[in-house]
């Protein structure tokens, strides 16, 4: 009898590190006509988190689709993971999740059914959580194992959370720690610890719900979350697509010491374990960032480290500060820190990152 392979050995690159190069993804979509429907209020043109869909002048529909490879060998804890990061878009825009459909490709020969059941079992489990359920899905044949989910949600037309409403003088809260993907890299090659893992299995598996409450009760206009295109990459959308509403090239300076980051990712970085996805990154983000000179190449990487199921990242007025981040720790959001501000700047989307 030959052993069952682990997941991630399946899996050519993992979680959202699999994502297509955002230069790349930008000349494919160049081909996507622009709809004219004045009640599709957000469209992939300004890379934000869902669409937005007007249906009434009182609700608005928030769309949104995340699948990728197996990021942990445990199945249950995949597809936990796997729906965390799918419901989080719909946060990011403010909304509320109210149903979601499953995606799935699986080697059925190879991994057998019995492990998807606890990938759906896994999935359904957070989506319990978020209050909805998994109303259906499709699924298909695939040598490389694949699941994820499209999320549906509501949200007031006049109170859409998006990543164009950052301005001069808002701070940057991000509500996660940084690393995923190099540590689930760590944890693929046999270098991470058992308590390691578990931690950022925790993280990848909480929702940011909470984080979004927050986000609301204090009607904060951009946010975003950080996901494959690491924060360097995320951060540098909201600031391109705020430079354009606002008229004016916005920048964002960066604080390393205060970026919550996991525990050993550093050292994991020096010895070699970091994601493809997060190099090709790096690349993308390095014509528009300017690094202090006591940054090493590792904390560089680290910013541009591709993350799976990331925290909120948010520009919030520097006079709310101080009451968002107490009721984020109120609601147990406790990695939340302030990591940066935006100015005015020469070039949009620029970012300068300090020690
Ligand atoms: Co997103
Ligand atoms: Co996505």
């Amino acid at each position: 009898m030959c052993k069952t392979p682990s997941l991630t050995s399946l899996a050519k690159s993992a979680g959202c590190a699999a994502k297509i190069r955002q230069a790349d993804l930008a000349e494919a979509l160049a081909h996507l006509p622009i709809s004219s429907d004045p009640n599709l209020m957000v469209d992939h043109a300004g890379s934000d988190d869902a669409a937005v869909y007007r249906l009434s002048s009182e609700i608005a529909l928030v769309e949104t689709v995340d699948i990728f490879p197996p990021i942990v060998d445990n199945p249950f804890d995949y597809g936990r993971i796997a729906a965390a990061n799918a419901l989080s878009d719909i946060y990011a825009m403010g909304g509320n999740p109210i149903s979601a459909l499953s995606f799935v490709s699986w080697p059925v020969e190879v991994l057998g059914v019995d492990q998807l059941g606890k990938v759906l079992k896994g999935a359904a489990s957070i989506c319990s959580k978020a209050g909805i359920s998994i109303a259906g899905g499709h699924s298909i044949v695939d040598p490389e194992p694949k699941f994820g989910l499209f999320v549906n949600g509501l949200v007031h037309p006049d109170k859409i959370i998006d990543n164009s409403g950052a301005q001069v003088g808002d701070c940057l809260i991000l509500t996660k720690k940084i690393g995923t993907g190099v540590l689930t890299t760590a944890a693929k090659r046999g270098e991470l610890s058992v308590n390691g893992l578990d931690e950022v299995i925790l993280s990848m598996s909480t929702l940011n719900d909470e984080a979004a409450c927050v986000m609301k009760e204090h009607s904060i206009k951009a946010a975003t979350d950080v996901t494959g295109f690491g924060l360097l990459g995320h951060l540098g959308n909201m600031l391109r697509a705020s430079s354009v509403k606002f008229n004016q090239p916005l920048l964002a300076k960066l604080y390393f010491a205060k970026i919550p980051l996991f525990k050993d990712v550093e050292f994991l970085l020096e010895k070699g374990l970091c994601p493809s996805g997060s190099k090709r990154n790096l690349e993308t983000a390095a014509s528009l960032t300017t690094f202090s000179t006591d940054l090493s190449s590792e904390q560089q990487l680290l910013l541009a480290d591709a993350q799976t199921s990331g925290g909120l990242l948010m520009a919030v007025p520097k006079e709310k500060v101080d009451a968002i981040l107490n009721d984020l720790r109120s609601k147990n959001v406790l990695e939340s820190a302030v990591i940066g501000e935006i100015e005015i700047g020469s070039q949009a989307g620029s970012i300068q990152v300090e020690l």
